[in-house]
């Protein structure tokens, strides 16, 4: 198996293709025009290198950079994502997420913990009484997409507009996406703008105690977020609020089933919780790929990736690499060495980490309690996405 991010076969599993990749420092991949960079310590060091980033439309046109211009009908798509953090560069990076993370800190994230039990153990108790059902749908989405609409006061009549909204989102993050992808995500981006700003001019003028006033009224040290930077930052906070999470909740539990001495052993020790999240999420990595662009001129493994370059660095590789991990392929619940880069390095670095955490060991904790003998039902199949991975639902009997 070759590295096709196209091929389902290899998104369901990508690992024997990356250890043949970890040959090479560096490949370059025809069909997207991009270095594949396969090991972790070059990933690592490659995510924290200032060289690199994530757009270079704060150094370079994109004429400068040999890339053809935008079509103009994406303009409202690359609006609302680039008036976020995740798609910025310093110093418009560092000011947007000093505003926005003092929310996320792990101290901020811990005292919702108690909330995130009680929405888990509502969710997997229903579930339950059920006998069971798609684990996806009935606990993985809706307890990520209820604690992040929550705290930016989402009203709750309407959360079931996220999720399509970001999965046509999210499909631009696909490696060339098509032309109909292209106009789902503008749609979306449009609508989901549309409704934020309404939504936070509606909190402008009446604030509550949620992230949305919040950030509406920031006036930190005179520094306040525009209209469409705000825009940006709720669109980003809510789709990355819970897209990876429903996925490594769904592949996690794959996981489990497809090692059930494994399980058996987290089912005789809910005290492996905190490892088991941790090598679940590299074992079967979620989100496979993250791109970035090369700045100035860099060396990789002694292969030089000249400034206006594409590099495609690929987590669930790194995630398995030998050099860093023990017996890598093997499933190891209580594993405590275990430097994965499931979250990002460097200036990217997953802001919601803490508290994704919190909501993996809460509902997987709710389900050991409360669901002890659950079991799978059909094998699951997996979506078509290759960067953000996941099943397309998992059904299973209690
Ligand atoms: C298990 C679940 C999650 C995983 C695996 C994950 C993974 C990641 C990764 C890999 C990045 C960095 C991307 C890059 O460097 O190009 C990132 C960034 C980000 N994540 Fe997460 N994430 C998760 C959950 C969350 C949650 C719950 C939130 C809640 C708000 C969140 C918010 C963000 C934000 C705002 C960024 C951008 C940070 C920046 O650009 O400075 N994520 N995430």
């Amino acid at each position: 198996m070759r590295f096709d991010p196209w091929s389902p076969e290899f998104v369901a599993y990508p690992y024997d293709a990356y250890a043949e990749l970890r040959q090479r420092p560096v490949t370059f991949f025809e069909p997207t025009g991009q270095w594949l960079v396969a090991r972790h310590a070059d990933v690592n060091a490659l995510l924290r290198d200032r060289r690199l980033g994530r757009s270079y439309l704060h150094v370079a046109t994109h004429a400068e950079f040999g890339r053809p211009e935008e079509p103009p009908f994406l303009d409202p798509f690359w609006r609302v994502v680039r008036a976020g953090m995740l798609d910025v560069e310093p110093p418009v990076h560092t000011r947007l997420r000093r505003l926005v993370s003092r929310a996320f800190t792990p101290r901020m994230v811990e005292a919702l913990r108690p909330k995130v039990a009680s929405i888990a153990t509502g969710l997997v108790e229903d579930f339950v009484a059920r006998g069971g059902g798609d684990l996806i749908a009935e606990v993985a989405e809706p307890l990520p997409v209820t604690v992040i609409a929550e705290m930016l006061g989402v009203p709750e009549a309407d959360r079931h507009l996220l999720r399509p909204w970001s999965a046509d989102i999210c499909g631009m993050y696909e490696l060339n996406p098509s032309p109909e992808t292209q106009r789902t995500a503008v749609r979306a981006a449009e609508e989901f703008s549309g409704y934020l700003s309404e939504l936070a001019r509606a909190r402008r003028a009446n604030p509550g105690d949620d992230l949305i006033s919040a950030l509406a009224l920031v006036a930190d040290g005179g520094d306040t977020l525009t209209e469409e930077e705000l825009v940006g930052t709720c669109v980003l906070l809510l789709n990355a609020g819970h897209e990876a999470t429903v996925n490594v909740t769904g592949i996690g539990w794959w996981s489990l089933f497809r090692n059930p001495a494994e399980l058996e052993r987290l089912r005789a020790d809910h005290g492996l919780l905190p490892t088991a999240i941790e090598e679940l999420m590299r074992w079967d990595t979620p989100l496979q790929m993250f791109e970035r662009w090369v700045l100035e001129d860099i060396s990789v493994g002694g292969v030089n990736i000249p400034r206006g370059a594409e590099v495609a660095l690929l987590f669930g590789s790194a995630n398995r690499d030998p050099e860093v991990f023990a017996d890598p392929d093997r499933l190891d619940l209580g594993r405590t060495e275990n430097p994965h880069i499931s979250f990002g390095a460097g200036i990217h670095f997953c802001l919601g980490a803490p508290l994704a955490r919190i909501e993996l060991a809460e509902s997987f904790g709710a389900l050991l309690r409360l669901a002890p003998r659950m079991e799978l039902a059909t094998e699951p199949t997996w979506n078509p996405g290759y960067v953000i991975r996941g099943l397309t639902a998992l059904e299973t009997r209690v």
